[in-house]
């Protein structure tokens, strides 16, 4: 037991956070394959320390591992193709790429069969780049361009999933006008919202995704939006219309949201499929699988959920005497997430007293006694993490360039930026002696980081650098100051 172990917990500390046993240690669900301490007691990827990273790349620096990132998606694929193998044949699975996106994941998506979902032009250009075939995307979003829409007949896009019925119109006015066929799917709002361990069957609909599957939804009494879409769908000769799209949420941890909204969508398609006369042979159940960020985090093996979301597809099929569709899922967080973490250098240090009561989340404890918190400036902040701003998520850290037997402070670790709320980790138990010069490691940050990244106050955003057999390449170069000034037309 090392010193830290000794320690009490903050009152500071919200009820989730334990005094890890070591403070040295990692826990791996947060880390990629391959990420662990040498003998040196540094952090390092596949046998790479992080202060060979730092001295080659510089800080911040996302750092991905490759054999990890490839073998979640794997992992997805695999899975769901064996749980859905005797029902539709298997699964495709759409990468989604607006969690991480550059060429060589784009690339790493299609070598490992994965399919690779865009949801705008700029994505649909790293795509073309990559050189994904264009049948192996999908395109999304809730106001696609016209531009954009061309762009992915220009591509011969395997799908568009059209998100309203004024895209609807477009997509067929702009495909006849080529001569051309476009290849759809409607995505609906099937009323289930789900977050992390809980859903909601009855959410309101009061949000900007999808064509509604509510009654009330069009003016024509018992039309819902969704209904319309298909009718319209069915009419127009320069549409395909392949079938149905739900997403109902992100990190979500448990498979029940999503077999309630695979059972919805095959009722209404099975419904339509009888009323309209057509088959309607493809359905997307999204993504939002969830991962660990901290200790206490526990989602499913994607083997649990294709699992027990085939076997909801399997019996609502029976029921309703129909051939299951090919269905296809989305994840996105899910395969990128924990493949990456980030390394920061720790600058200014300073240590605040706190009396519990007054504290944030209001914790009761005596009057006047105040406690530490210990605030860890890095050299990057909410420009390259900008989730715990926007959702309040939490994080986890840890000293990456050395141990130590220090005993366990109370700690948030904040960003550079002019904002009191930057914060990249709320709340951690770092080692007592963390000083300037030391590396920290942020792990799970692979998903929506790097790609919600910005410039505020002109910070370049940093590179990503990915990890192979014992070598490390930039696969996004960091930006310098000059890329800053670039775009700046002068006096
Ligand atoms: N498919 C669709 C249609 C989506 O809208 C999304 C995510 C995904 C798939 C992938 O979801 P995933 O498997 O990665 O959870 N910025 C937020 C998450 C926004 C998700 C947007 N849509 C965050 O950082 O938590």
């Amino acid at each position: 037991m090392t010193e830290a172990a000794a320690n009490q917990s903050s009152p500071l500390a919200p009820d989730w956070l334990a005094v890890p046993e070591d403070l040295n240690a990692l826990h791996q669900p947060l880390w990629a394959a391959g990420v662990g301490r040498n003998d040196d007691g540094e952090l390092a990827v596949d046998g790479i320390p992080v202060s060979l990273l730092k001295e080659q790349f510089g800080t911040p620096l996302f750092v991905m591992s490759e054999p990890d990132f490839r073998a979640r998606a794997r992992d997805f694929k695999d899975a769901f193709d064996a749980a859905f193998a005797d029902i539709c044949g298997g699964v495709d699975v759409y990468y989604a790429g607006k969690a991480f996106l550059c060429t060589a994941v784009a690339s790493w998506v299609a070598d490992e069969g994965l399919r690779l979902d865009t949801c705008s032009g700029g994505e649909l250009a790293v795509a073309a780049r990559a050189g994904v075939e264009g049948a192996k995307l999908s395109l999304h979003g809730n106001n696609k361009s016209d531009a954009e829409i061309s762009r992915a007949l220009d591509l011969k896009l395997g799908r568009i999933v059209v998100d309203s019925l004024d895209e609807l119109e477009r997509v067929a006015k702009i495909a006849s006008g080529r001569g051309e066929t476009a290849k759809v799917l409607l995505r609906l709002t099937p009323g289930v919202h789900a977050h992390t361990h809980e859903f909601i069957a009855t959410a309101h609909e009061d949000q900007k995704f999808g064509l509604s599957m509510a009654e009330d939804s069009t003016d024509q009494a018992g039309l819902s939006a969704a209904e319309e879409a298909v009718a319209a769908a069915t009419s127009y000769s320069s549409v395909e219309l392949l079938g149905l799209h739900c997403h109902i949420g992100s990190q979500i941890f448990e498979p029940d949201g999503f077999a309630v909204a695979a059972e919805k969508l095959l009722n209404f398609l099975a419904a339509m499929q009888t009323k309209y006369s057509v088959v309607l042979p493809e359905l997307d159940l999204g993504g939002g699988y969830g991962i660990a960020y901290t200790p206490v985090d526990t989602p499913r093996p994607a083997a649990e959920i294709a699992v027990a979301m085939a076997a909801v597809v399997r019996s609502t099929c029976a029921e309703l005497g129909i051939a299951s569709p090919r269905i296809s899922i989305e994840p996105g967080r899910a395969i990128v997430g924990s493949s990456t973490f980030t390394l920061y250098e720790v600058g200014t240090l300073k240590t605040v007293r706190v009396d519990a009561a007054d504290a944030e989340d209001g914790r009761t404890d005596d009057k006047n006694v105040t406690h530490p918190r210990r605030y860890v400036s890095v050299d990057g902040g909410m420009s390259d993490n900008a989730r715990p701003v926007l959702y309040d998520a939490d994080y986890s850290a840890i000293l990456a360039s050395r141990t130590s037997v220090a005993s366990a402070q109370l700690s948030r670790v904040v960003g550079k930026h002019c904002e009191s709320g930057d914060i990249v980790v709320r709340d951690v138990y770092l080692p007592e002696d963390v000083a300037a010069g030391d590396l920290l490691a942020v792990p799970g940050t692979g998903a929506y980081c790097w790609a919600l990244s910005s410039n505020y106050n002109y910070l370049a955003r940093p590179g990503v650098v990915a990890v192979r057999d014992g070598s490390a390449r930039l696969i996004v170069r960091g930006e310098t100051e000059e890329d800053l000034l670039n775009r700046d037309m002068g006096v």
